[in-house]
């Protein structure tokens, strides 16, 4: 054959697998509002960065009539490219070829990719529109979800992995995702679930749509299965690049220093105003992060999900930093099960990778309550405590307003390895509130009183007085400084600054044991 000949072949191959499950289909899957598994590619990595591999790869099944089916690119494209210039790979599974089914050869395709991405240090970035294993090639189905299991679970907390859920994603297709550190959502058009509305309908009898079942809104509100919400696909990998810039590529790498001409020293007049005065009145802690990182700009991570806590990536001077704060505006700001699993998680993800913590405290205990102690707050808010002992990165603590009992010290105290600690004056550090504490400490004394009310007043405010305050704490050395909250942006760089070589040893062992 002539080299003409050949080079025709290789055109004609390639167009076959470019075509994915054929014009007929796209146009219904464009139908459907989303963009083809190469479109979101392109628009991911930077421009004509993508380099494809294994783009001739077949299946191998025969049963079921598999022997006559023909899947182009095996249902999956992957390779690498670029973000913002740093390296990363991706796999993007396309519906349109057997459903996006995975079958041997689909999952040899992305463990390939996340070979390379382990190998070379860079994130993988995987796009998921999968009805789950491929029923028609059985045990081989089963193992490559085996074999990508392993593989996340490997790459944890050595790259980032980033899951991008665009369509319906069943059965393995939602545990993969579940295994990396971040899942994005598009509203309307993602669905996970492990079974769908049709296995549901038989087993329970409940009628569900795919929208209810496991849409966007309910894992980012309810399950707490997904971080991030869209409304467009488009949208989606906008935040996904953006995600990517907090990020290193590995856990021996750092974030990259973007700055961005917002003076360190800027002094925070406006939080004199946001936090009251009456320490039961509520704010919200959204307007003090905007006042005290660079620029206001914040990555808020599962913000619609245990909304008592606010998690998410920011810049201080440049620097990434994971920022956990207490929200006063929902359940007084509170811990309850879902904000302890949420913030563990983010501060675990931070450690992991060397992006230091800034904890910003206003916490008026652990929630009390029936529903939670059978759900195991106890082990759930245990959580906080471990992971927040367990990190070596810089952990400096801002400490706003209330910082009661185990809650106090689960929000990263001294004795939990905080590096530095600032408390503001109107800080209240204690056991308990001062209504709690007088309650039970002055119980006889209120009781037997002739004007009980008053009586409990004035306990409540000799409480208030001799403990709520930070100045119990900082005789102590618990606080390392009382500031004017005027200077929080500055010290709180200051202290990034001072432990940016900071190097802990911990003991020798194969892992914790870490509560779940
Ligand atoms: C092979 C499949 C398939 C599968 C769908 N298809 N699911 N092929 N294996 N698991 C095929 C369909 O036959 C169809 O082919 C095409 O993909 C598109 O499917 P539709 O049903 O027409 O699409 P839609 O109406 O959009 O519904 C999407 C869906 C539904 C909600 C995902 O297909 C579905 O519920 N599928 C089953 C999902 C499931 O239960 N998977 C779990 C597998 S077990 P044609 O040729 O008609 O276009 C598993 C366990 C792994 O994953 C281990 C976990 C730990």
């Amino acid at each position: 054959m002539s080299m003409d000949k050949k080079l025709e072949q290789l055109a004609q191959e390639k167009e076959k697998v470019l075509a994915g499950g054929g014009a007929k289909r796209i146009a219904a899957h464009k139908e459907k509002g989303k963009l083809t598994a190469r479109e979101r590619i392109q628009l991911l990595l930077d421009e004509a960065s993508f380099v494809e591999v294994d783009a001739f790869v077949k299946h191998r099944a025969v049963d079921f009539g598999m022997d006559q089916k023909e899947a182009p690119g095996e249902g999956v494209v992957v390779g690498y490219g670029t973000i913002d210039g740093r390296l990363v790979y991706v796999s993007s599974q396309d519906f349109t070829v057997l459903g996006g089914s995975l079958g041997e050869m689909h999952a040899k395709k992305i463990c390939k990719v996340m070979d390379m991405a382990m190998q070379n240090g860079a994130p993988y970035i995987a796009i998921n529109e999968s009805s789950g294993a491929r029923i028609q090639e059985g045990v081989d189905a089963l193992a490559g979800y085996g074999d990508i299991f392993y593989r996340n679970t490997q790459a944890s907390g050595y790259i980032p992995q980033i899951s991008v859920i665009m369509g319906s994603c069943a059965g393995g297709a939602v545990y993969s995702p579940a295994l990396t550190d971040f899942i994005f959502m598009t509203e309307g058009t993602s669905q996970m679930f492990i079974t769908g509305p049709q296995v549901i309908k038989a087993v329970t009898g409940e009628d569900v749509t795919l929208e209810q079942l496991g849409g966007a809104a309910v894992h980012n509100q309810i399950s707490g299965v997904a971080h991030f919400y869209a409304t467009s696909e488009e949208e989606t990998l906008a935040q996904v690049r953006r995600l990517l810039s907090f990020l290193p590529s590995n856990n021996l790498d750092e974030s990259e220093l973007v700055y961005a001409g917002d003076d360190v020293a800027r002094q925070n007049d406006e939080l004199l105003s946001i936090v009251p005065a009456d320490p039961n009145r509520a704010y919200d802690v959204h307007e003090v992060i905007a006042s005290i990182v660079d620029n206001g700009d914040f990555m808020e991570v599962q913000a619609a999900y245990a909304q008592n806590i606010v998690v998410g990536f920011a810049r201080i001077n440049g620097r990434s930093v994971g920022i956990v704060a207490n929200q006063p505006k929902v359940l007084a700001g509170s811990l309850d099960i879902n904000a302890s699993d949420k913030a563990s998680r983010f501060v675990r993800f931070c450690d992991a990778f060397n992006i230091p913590l800034v904890t910003l405290i206003d916490v008026p205990g652990y929630m009390p309550g029936v529903q939670q102690e059978y759900g195991g707050i106890i082990r759930h808010g245990a959580k906080m405590l471990y992971a927040y002992s367990e990190a070596t990165v810089p952990k400096i603590s801002v400490i706003i307003r209330k910082a009661y009992g185990g809650a106090y010290l689960a929000m990263c105290s001294k004795s939990l390895g905080a590096d530095a600690v600032f408390a503001w004056p109107t800080a209240e550090i204690a056991v308990m509130g001062p209504e709690g504490a007088a309650n039970i400490i002055f119980r006889d004394e209120i009781k037997d009183a002739e004007d009980p009310v008053a009586v409990r007043q004035a306990k409540i405010a000799e409480y208030r007085e001799k403990f709520a305050n930070p100045y119990v704490a900082a005789a102590r050395g618990m606080v390392d400084d009382v500031i004017n909250p005027r200077d929080t942006r500055r010290m709180i760089s200051n202290a990034l600054e001072a432990n940016a070589t900071k190097r802990v040893h911990r003991l020798a062992k194969k892992h914790g044991n870490f509560p779940v």
